[in-house]
Parts: C-alpha cells; structure tokens; sequence
C-alpha cells in the first residue's frame, strides 16, 4: 500500500511514472476521452484548513476518472477532538478506497497513515505540501521535457512546499537553492537528509540575489501560511527583501519561469507584473493539481 505522507515515501521512479500517469491522463481529459481507470473508486477527504484547488482537483479528479469523492470538513470530524485520530483512520478507511487530509500537525497524517486500511494522501501540513510539487514537476516537464539537473530557486519563508521542493531535489537530481531571511530557514533535518542522499541538491543562504542568479526558475509562496496569521505583521517586514519582482527574476536566466502555488499575495511575495506575466506558469501548476493528483490515485489505486 502506498502512503503519500510526504514525499519521502516514492522515489525517483515512482514520481516519474505518477508524472507520466498523469501527463496521459491529461491528454486523455483534454480529449474527451478520460479512461475510466477509478470506475468504483470512492476518495474521501479530510480538511482542517481551507482550500480551493487541492478539494477540487480531487474531487473532479475521481469524478473524471468514473469514481467518486466526499469531502469533511474539520468541524464535521473534530480530528483527535471528537474522537482519537487513530479511530477516524480505521473507521473512515472502512468507507472509502484512499483518503486525503489537510491538516496542522504532521503526526496526524502518520497516525492516519498508520491506522489506516487505504492510501492516506497528506493534501497539506504545516510541515509538506507533497502534491503541490507531484503537479509542480508535470508543469516542468511540458516546459523542458525534464527537470533533471536543473537549478531551481526558492525565495520566501522556508514553509511546507519548500520542504517538500527540497526532498523533490534530493529524490529526482535537481537543485533547488534556498533564500529566506535567517531565522525562516528550512527545516534542519530535512535539509540535513536531503544532502545526504543527495550532497549538494539542497543549498541555502539568506541572499537571495546570489541563489536566484542564473538558475531556470524561481518558486515563491506566501510569506504567511494557514495557521501563523498571527505572525503577519512581523514577517511583512521582514521578508520585503524577498519579494520576486523584476529586479530579482532579471538575476535569474533569460528562460526562467516563476512557479507559485498559489493563493498569491500581488505586492507581497510576487509582483502582480511578474505572477500575470509571460513568464508565470502558476496557472499551469493549478491546473496540473488535477492531472498529477489523477496520475497518484491511479499509482495508489488501479491494477492497471
Ligand atoms: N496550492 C494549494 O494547495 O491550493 P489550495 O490551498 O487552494 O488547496
Ligand atoms: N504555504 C502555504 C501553501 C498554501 C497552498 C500554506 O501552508 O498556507
């Protein structure tokens, strides 16, 4: 059974062939003839925080592909509060065939994960954000044919789809070069994990002018992820310096792209100049959510 905790969990291959599933899935929608490959298939997805394009690209996901989808929100459930996590895991695994969860602590996603009878699928933590990045490679791989020993930058806080970015780069052999101001930095164990599977995948400093130059994309996020509202003001400040607008992309090589997650902050992390721009593949990514998400249900799900 194949969990998606974090991407930890897959390796080069399998990232590659859910990305290939995906592309072909893709191609199947765009076509009018989606492959019925979940035909009786029932998702079942957990949220505790908001959320636009991961509900929804699931939810069509499994609807496209001939399954299904329900969707609970937190006050439905009351995860660990209504009753204990390891008892919404075996009862919610008895309904559905894998399930998604969106939630705070990433020890809820393993706990799930443990308890569980079907796949459980981490749609964001405070900690990873793993298919954020499944459809952030699909994007790269129409615009270059392939990612591998590429330089990508990260410019911002060093959050959850930085780490997941970061274990990207030590899994499938790119770099992804880290710039956030000096007490936002990543994660020190798994950057320390990453260098060791991988010496050099992952580099960080708080310039993000030297990190950016030259390198074929810059990825940036919101200064301010769900849950730390109350840090807003401070890290505004803070991390001004980090804004992704002309000046900085300028540093980075003629042909770089600027990926973001989305949601965006125009005036914050990224211009409105550089995220609407020619060189923004953020609507692609969003789309992508849906393509890449089909391509890792059918990994976890079909025999075929
Ligand atoms: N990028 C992303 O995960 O979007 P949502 O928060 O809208 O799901
Ligand atoms: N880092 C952001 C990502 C949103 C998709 C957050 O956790 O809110």
């Amino acid at each position: 059974m194949l969990h998606l905790r974090n991407l930890w969990d897959v390796d080069d291959t399998t990232i590659r062939r859910i990305v290939d599933r995906g592309l072909t899935i893709k191609a199947g929608i765009l076509s009018g003839n989606p492959p019925p490959l979940l035909a009786g298939k029932v998702l079942g997805l957990l949220f505790e925080k908001p959320s636009l394009r991961t509900r929804t690209s699931f939810e069509v996901g499994m609807f496209r592909l001939g399954g299904q989808a329900i969707a609970l929100k937190h006050y439905e459930v009351g995860l660990g509060k209504r009753e204990p996590v390891a008892d919404v895991a075996r009862v919610f695994s008895s309904y559905v065939d894998a399930i998604v969860v969106r939630t705070f602590d990433h020890i809820n996603v393993q706990q799930l994960a443990e308890h569980s009878s079907v796949p459980v699928i981490n749609g964001l933590c405070d900690t990873y954000h793993p298919c954020q990045i499944l459809a952030d490679l699909l994007t790269l791989k129409e615009q270059w044919g392939d990612w591998r020993g590429r330089r990508l930058a990260w410019v911002g806080d060093g959050n959850n789809v930085c780490h997941s970015w970061m274990i990207a780069a030590a899994i499938t052999g790119f770099q992804l070069r880290i710039a956030t101001p000096e007490s936002f930095q990543p994660d020190a164990a798994v950057f320390a994990r990453c260098n060791e599977l991988s010496p050099g995948s992952v580099v960080w400093s708080t310039q993000c002018d030297e990190i950016v130059t030259g390198t074929d994309a810059i990825i940036t996020d919101v200064w301010v992820s769900m849950g730390q509202e109350k840090d807003a003001e401070e890290k505004r400040r803070l991390f001004m310096p980090y804004q992704v607008n002309q000046k900085l992309m300028e540093k980075a090589a003629d042909h770089a792209l600027l990926l973001h997650c989305l949601p965006a902050h125009r005036g914050d992390e990224v211009t409105a100049a550089l995220i609407d721009g020619p060189r923004s593949v953020a609507w692609q990514e969003a789309e992508n959510r849906l393509h890449a998400q089909s391509g890792l249900l059918v990994e976890q799900l079909s025999t075929v």
